[in-house]
């Protein structure tokens, strides 16, 4: 495994870290969860990503149950705040509130006394920005949180964000978490300067296209059973990319990772790290072999004649709008 710095923070982070958004708590089973994160571990992944959120908030409670016994300063632990955790109005967002319950939740199901990183899930349109800021540097101060994150925030709410902690003496942002992927590079254009010239990095969300750039969903045909594609909490969120346009252009892509002798997967990821603004890819896993097959791409270099290739390749199929990166109007 290689290591990144977290931005220009001093947190180090593994270049490939795991997450367990749609798997730990609902699509697999603890058993399989568990030896996911068993094989993340034995193969140096030492960041793990999870979100109040994900599987009605048993996701943290698997991965807790996963690292128990695990040296904690041997671990980089990352949570997130803001999607619905319960029906209530003060359930969500990023008030005071639901920010100080959202983090005693975490840390309880997590089974520690601090996470590494405390990540904004999503702008809330709803809270003055002031108020979540602080209440992010009250965590930081109480040591339940020693680095602030945001997820999918806009380059222009970063900004505001970092003004305002400069101004008002707060704990800095030091990450972002965005989609990315050589699909999806949304964060190019706008995100990605801005981030370099303030020390933020990206900590990437499924750099494999959710098992699209595996090329294992062929054009015309059903996907595979027991995928993403077939679940029912995941198949929305992957339909985007389950066009017959993408699928062949993705199958396109084989010869290109056979010539450097890399699997597609690890294709996908080594794409993403190439961008030195990223920190660390997020991968998902249903089974521990993809796991092993994954971490593989931790270190791997692609010259420009091969990132000149995949681009010919995806041509159209990449989607580039910054206006993409968006969060809700509203509280969901
Ligand atoms: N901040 C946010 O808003 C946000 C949003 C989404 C995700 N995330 C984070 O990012 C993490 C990763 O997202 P993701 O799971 O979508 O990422 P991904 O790595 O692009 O996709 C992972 C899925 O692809 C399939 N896969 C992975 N490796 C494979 C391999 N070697 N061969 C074949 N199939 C393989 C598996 O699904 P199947 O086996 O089921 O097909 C796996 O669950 C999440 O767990 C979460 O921590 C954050």
């Amino acid at each position: 495994m290689e290591f990144r710095h977290l931005g220009r923070s001093g947190l180090m982070v593994s270049e490939i870290s795991y997450g367990n958004w749609l798997t730990h708590g609902s699509q697999v089973e603890e058993d399989a969860a568990k030896q996911c994160v068993q094989a993340a571990l034995d193969e140096g992944i030492t960041t793990f990503d999870t979100a109040d959120v994900y599987a009605g908030t048993k996701a943290e409670e698997v991965l807790g149950r996963a690292l128990k016994g695990v040296r904690r300063e041997s671990l980089e632990i990352f949570t997130k705040v803001y999607w619905p955790t319960g029906p209530g109005k003060n359930d969500r967002g990023l008030s005071r509130k639901h920010i100080t319950e959202s983090i005693h939740g975490s840390l309880r199901r997590l089974q520690t006394d601090y996470v590494d990183l405390y990540q904004a899930h999503r702008f809330d349109a709803e809270t003055p920005l002031e108020e979540t800021l602080k209440t992010f540097d009250d965590l930081v101060r109480q040591g339940k949180v020693l680095y602030v994150g945001v997820s999918e925030w806009t380059a222009d709410q970063i900004a505001r964000a970092l003004k305002i902690a400069d101004e008002m003496g707060f704990d800095r942002i030091v990450s972002n978490q965005p989609q990315y992927s050589a699909l999806w590079r949304v964060i190019e254009s706008e995100i990605v300067p801005l981030c370099e010239q303030e020390g933020v990095g990206q900590i990437v969300w499924s750099p494999i296209g959710q098992g699209v750039l595996t090329g294992k969903y062929l054009p015309g045909q059903q996907p595979p059973e027991g995928s993403r594609a077939t679940d029912k909490s995941g198949s929305a969120m992957i339909a985007r990319f389950m066009n017959d346009d993408v699928l062949t252009r993705v199958q396109e892509l084989k010869p290109i990772a056979a010539d450097l002798g890399l699997s597609m997967a690890q294709l996908a990821i080594a794409w993403v790290l190439q961008n030195p603004n990223v920190s660390s890819a997020i991968v998902g896993a249903s089974r521990p072999e993809q796991v092993r097959d994954n971490v593989k791409a931790a270190g791997v270099k692609l010259e420009a004649d091969v990132l000149k290739r995949i681009d010919d390749v995806l041509g159209s199929a990449v989607e580039r709008d910054p206006a993409k990166t968006q969060s809700p109007p509203s509280r969901p």
